[in-house]
């Protein structure tokens, strides 16, 4: 296990041992992390905000003031973060974090956090012994926080003793060993297959019938599963998500008819399986050859339902767990509970249209679940949050 998949949000701030922060990243980038960068208006005086968002392939915020009016909202940062690692941190953000002096993007970033904060201090050998920062790094400690230790050699002062930053290989080392230390495997052995994202229904070589589906949601449920030590087949129709998860196997496809086809060479032996696709429920009968060309005022085109993939595994269910999603405008719970009976289904997860952050193009979503007996509300949460309450449910089903 490594930090494959894991969300890092490093914050930078203004040493000498910022330079090093270059490799942490290409190092974590390595691996399979996500890394998002902030920093202190004064570690942009020791490195640029353009060659770490080359590395970290995301922009690099200083500021709560982006260009162009927009804001750099430090709770998504944090509330987006698995784990914040504070590197290099000087004695002023040291101070600044224990005693709640909020006055920079990312004093306000850490204290609206709630991920694991790891914090590699940097500084000078006398302000590394000083009292004030012995007894920082001790209140750091009492807040939860795991401290890397200032490793001992030549300072940039020229001294020399204990107050350099860690190496970056020994901060990735001490990521991986949370992580692998924390990470349940509660799906270890099972196989889960994820339906994902619109379908597009050929009219002619060039136009489809499709829908505003962006993938977001079942990708975020394969990424939670994998994480959760399952083995994950994906199965994802026409969308721009990428995943570099290991365990999760993506087999893209375009039609309703090639995803009913593709479920079903996976579906008999799956211990889980979610529909979360927004599937077309009807393509043109015929598929124009040629381009359609622009000629009567009208153009009708004859549609002819498509297969019901998910009915269609619930007609074939045997041992399987089978979740459907329902996206409903009106009557959602009914519509939802008609559809939990109609297709066979062991849970149904309800969003509607009518909650403002949720469905289709959103980074949001506010759930509701439905299995036979019992009905449970979420709040509007983040789609990789909404994944872990999903996978929390299931797997409390799978122990009934
Ligand atoms: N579904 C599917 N194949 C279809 C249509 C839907 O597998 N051809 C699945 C979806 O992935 C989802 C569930 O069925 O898990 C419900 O989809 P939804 O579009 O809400 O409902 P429909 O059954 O299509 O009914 P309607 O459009 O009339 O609401």
């Amino acid at each position: 296990m490594s930090v494959s998949g894991k969300k890092i949000l490093i914050a930078v701030s203004g040493g000498i041992a910022a330079y090093k922060i270059h490799f942490l990243i290409r190092d974590f980038v390595k691996k399979g992390a996500e890394v998002q960068v902030i920093m202190t208006p004064d570690a942009e005086k020791f490195v640029t905000k353009l060659s770490l968002s080359t590395l970290s392939k995301k922009p690099v915020y200083t500021d709560f003031y982006g260009d162009n009016g927009t804001w750099n909202s430090h709770v998504e940062l944090a509330l987006w973060a698995d784990v914040i690692i504070v590197a290099p941190c000087t004695s002023n953000t040291l101070s600044k974090m224990v005693h709640g002096t909020c006055d920079n993007l990312l004093i306000a970033t850490y204290m609206s956090a709630k991920c694991p904060v790891f914090i590699a201090p940097a500084m000078d050998l006398d302000m590394y012994q000083h009292p004030s920062t012995k007894k920082n790094l001790e209140l750091a400690e009492s807040y939860g926080h795991y401290i890397i230790p200032a490793e001992s050699g030549e300072l940039a002062s020229g001294l020399i003793g204990q107050g350099r930053m860690a190496e970056p290989e020994t901060i990735v080392k001490k990521i991986e060993e949370f992580f692998n230390s924390t990470q349940h495997k509660t799906l270890e052995g099972k196989t889960i297959l994820i339906t994902a994202g619109p379908t597009y229904e050929a009219i002619d070589p060039v136009r489809f019938i499709g829908n505003h589906s962006s993938g977001k949601m079942g990708f975020s449920l394969a990424e939670e599963a994998a994480k959760r030590g399952a083995k994950v087949i994906l199965i994802s129709g026409p969308s721009a998500e990428k995943t570099n998860i290991q365990n999760i196997e993506i087999h893209r496809v375009t039609s309703a008819k090639e995803m009913l086809e593709e479920v079903f060479q996976f579906y008999e032996n799956v211990d889980v399986a979610i529909a979360s696709a927004a599937v077309a429920d009807y393509a043109p009968k015929e598929v124009a050859k040629e381009k359609i060309k622009k000629n009567d005022d009208n153009l009708t085109i004859e549609l002819i339902k498509n297969p019901d993939i998910l009915k269609t595994m619930g007609e074939k269910k045997n041992h399987q767990f089978l979740v459907g999603f329902a996206l409903e405008t009106q009557n959602e719970e009914e519509n939802a509970k008609g559809k939990l009976e109609k297709k066979n289904l062991d849970m149904i997860v309800l969003n509607s249209l009518r909650d403002e952050g949720a469905g289709f193009k959103n980074d949001t979503n506010k759930i509701k679940i439905f299995t036979k007996t019992e009905k449970t509300e979420f709040d509007l949460k983040s789609k990789d949050e909404v994944a872990k309450d999903i996978f929390n449910f299931i797997e409390n089903q799978l122990l009934k």
